[in-house]
C-alpha cells in the first residue's frame, strides 16, 4: 500500500462549517450546540469525556478481531434503545451476520438499522433518506466509491471517503464513527490522514489472549485525551470494567517468589497491577531478556543498576552478579502494559525476588521511579496509587524517601536507595 502523505487539511476539512454567520464574542459562543449523546456504555463515554458530540465523527482504531464491531454495535442499540435513530453501516459482513450477533448479544433494538452497502455514494444516500442520529461505518477502509478509480482500501479512497462523511456529519450534525482496522505496528493501516479529518480518534487494544479491552483518546477535540476505559470480551460481548484493580489480581498467588503488585496510573486512573520475573540460570552465551507488558529498556536498565548499585547486604548468599549469567523475563500480568518509570521499583523488587527465592511480604505494594545512581525518585500521583491499595486491602508500600504521607489504614516503608528499598522489603522476613 503507497505511504500517505502528511498532510495539513484546511479547517472546513478538519471538521469545521465551510461557512458561519460571523464572528461572534467568545462568551456569546453557543457551548450547547455541543451536547454530548451517552454511548449507553459508561466506559466509552468516561474516553469520550460523556458521549458522542452531534456533528463530530470518531474514528475507533484497533486491530482486526479485537471486537470493534462487537463495540459499535453495543453502544448503536443502546443509543437507539434511549431513543435515537441509529444507522449501522456494514461494509464488511452481512446484514443476516449482524442480526444474528445482535441477537446473540441481546441487542435488538427497534431504532438500529441496518445498511449492508460499501459504495459511499449510496451509503449518503440512504443517510439522506433516514436522518439518523448517529452512524456507523464499519469499516472506513472496506467503503469506497467507484467514481474514484483507485481500488478500495486505497490511501486516496479512504481519505476521500472520510472527508465526504465528516461534511455530511457537519452538514445534518450527526455523530460518525468510522471503525479502521490498524495494523500490528498501530498505525491505522493506510489513512493516517484520517487522523486529521476526525475530530476524536479512539484506540481500542488489548491482547488477543487476554479478555481485557482498553479504549483510548489518542485525539480528542472535545475533552481531555488521557482518560482509559476498560472492557472485559465475555461470551455475552463487552462489559465495562468500572473495578479494574480487582480484576487483574483476581489469579494472583500470594508467597509466590517474583511477583510485585504495583499501583500504576492510566491516564487519571489508578491501576493495580501484578508484576512479575522469573530468573534462570542461561546456558546461553548472551542470556535471555524478555519484558512482556513491560518496557524493555527500563527492564535493561534496572539490571543494570541492579549489578552495579545494590548491595545485598553482609551475610546474604545473593550475588547481584548472578544476574549476568541468567536468562530474565519479567512480564506485567493481565493483559496491560505498564511501561512508566513508576513501575521501575515494582520490577526491581520482583527481579531481587525470584534471584533470591524470597516471596515479597503478601501486604506490600511498590512504587517509584529508579534513577541510574540508584536511587528512587517519586512517580506522579503517588497518593492516588497509595490510597487504591489502600482500597484493595493492601497495608504496606515501598516508596521513595520524598513520598508523601501515608493513605489511612497504610505503612510506606521509605527507601533513598534500591538497595534500601531491598531491605525494607525483606527486613521482617
Ligand atoms: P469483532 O467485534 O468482530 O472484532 P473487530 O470488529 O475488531 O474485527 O470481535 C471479534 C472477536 O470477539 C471474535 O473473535 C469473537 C469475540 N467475541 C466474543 O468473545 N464475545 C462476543 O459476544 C462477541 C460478539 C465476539
Ligand atoms: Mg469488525
Amino acid at each position: 500500500m503507497e505511504e500517505p502523505e502528511d498532510v495539513v487539511l484546511p479547517g472546513w476539512a478538519a471538521g469545521l462549517p465551510a461557512t458561519s454567520a460571523g464572528p461572534v464574542p467568545i462568551g456569546e459562543v453557543d457551548v450547547d450546540a455541543c451536547g454530548r449523546r451517552s454511548t449507553g456504555l459508561g466506559e466509552l463515554d468516561r474516553v469520550l469525556g460523556g458521549g458522542l458530540v452531534p456533528g463530530s465523527v470518531t474514528l475507533v482504531g484497533g486491530e482486526p478481531g479485537i471486537g470493534k464491531s462487537t463495540l459499535l454495535l453495543q453502544a448503536l442499540a443502546a443509543m437507539a434503545g434511549a431513543g435515537a435513530r441509529a444507522l449501522l453501516v456494514t461494509a464488511e459482513e452481512s446484514a443476516p451476520q449482524v442480526r444474528m450477533r445482535a441477537e446473540r448479544l441481546g441487542t435488538l433494538a427497534p431504532e438500529l438499522h441496518l445498511l449492508a452497502d460499501a459504495v459511499l455514494p449510496s451509503v449518503l444516500a440512504h443517510i439522506d433518506a433516514l436522518r439518523p442520529d448517529v452512524v456507523v461505518v464499519d469499516s472506513i477502509q472496506t467503503v469506497f466509491d467507484p467514481d474514484l478509480g483507485s481500488v478500495p482500501g486505497s490511501v486516496t479512497q479512504v481519505r476521500e471517503c472520510a472527508h465526504r462523511l465528516v461534511v455530511a456529519a457537519k452538514e445534518r450534525a450527526m455523530s460518525v464513527v468510522l471503525v479502521g482496522h490498524v495494523t500490528k505496528e498501530g498505525s491505522l493501516a493506510g489513512p493516517r490522514v484520517l487522523e486529521h479529518v476526525v475530530d476524536t480518534v479512539v484506540a481500542f487494544e488489548g491482547d488477543r489472549h487476554h479478555a481485557l479491552r482498553l479504549v483510548r483518546a489518542v485525539k480528542h477535540r472535545f475533552g481531555s485525551a488521557e482518560e482509559l476505559g476498560l472492557f472485559e470480551m465475555t461470551d455475552a460481548g463487552l462489559i465495562g470494567v468500572p473495578d479494574p484493580s480487582g480484576l487483574f489480581l483476581a489469579d494472583r498467588r500470594p508467597g509466590v517468589a517474583g511477583s510485585v503488585v504495583v499501583p500504576t496510573m492510566e491516564g487519571h486512573r489508578p491501576l493495580l497491577v501484578e508484576v512479575q520475573a522469573l530468573v534462570s540460570p542461561s546456558t546461553l552465551a548472551q542470556p535471555r531478556r524478555s519484558a512482556q507488558g513491560l518496557d524493555h529498556g527500563r527492564l535493561t536498565l534496572i539490571l543494570a543498576v541492579l549489578g552495579c548499585r545494590v548491595d545485598f547486604g553482609p551475610g546474604s548468599n545473593t550475588d547481584s552478579g548472578a544476574l549476568g549469567t541468567s536468562d530474565v523475563h519479567a512480564s506485567a500480568v493481565g493483559g496491560v502494559r505498564v511501561v512508566e518509570p513508576g513501575a521501575d521499583v515494582a520490577l526491581a523488587l520482583a527481579l531481587v525476588s525470584s534471584l533470591t527465592g524470597r516471596p515479597v511480604p503478601a501486604d506490600l505494594v511498590a512504587v517509584g521511579e529508579v534513577g541510574l545512581g540508584g536511587e528512587l525518585r517519586q512517580a506522579a500521583q503517588t497518593p492516588r496509587r497509595l490510597a487504591e491499595a489502600a482500597r484493595l486491602g493492601f497495608r504496606r508500600a515501598v516508596v521513595p524517601a520524598t513520598a508523601p504521607v501515608a493513605p489511612p489504614g497504610m505503612t510506606l516503608l521509605r527507601a533513598a536507595t534500591l538497595t534500601d528499598a531491598i531491605h525494607q522489603t525483606w527486613s521482617g522476613s
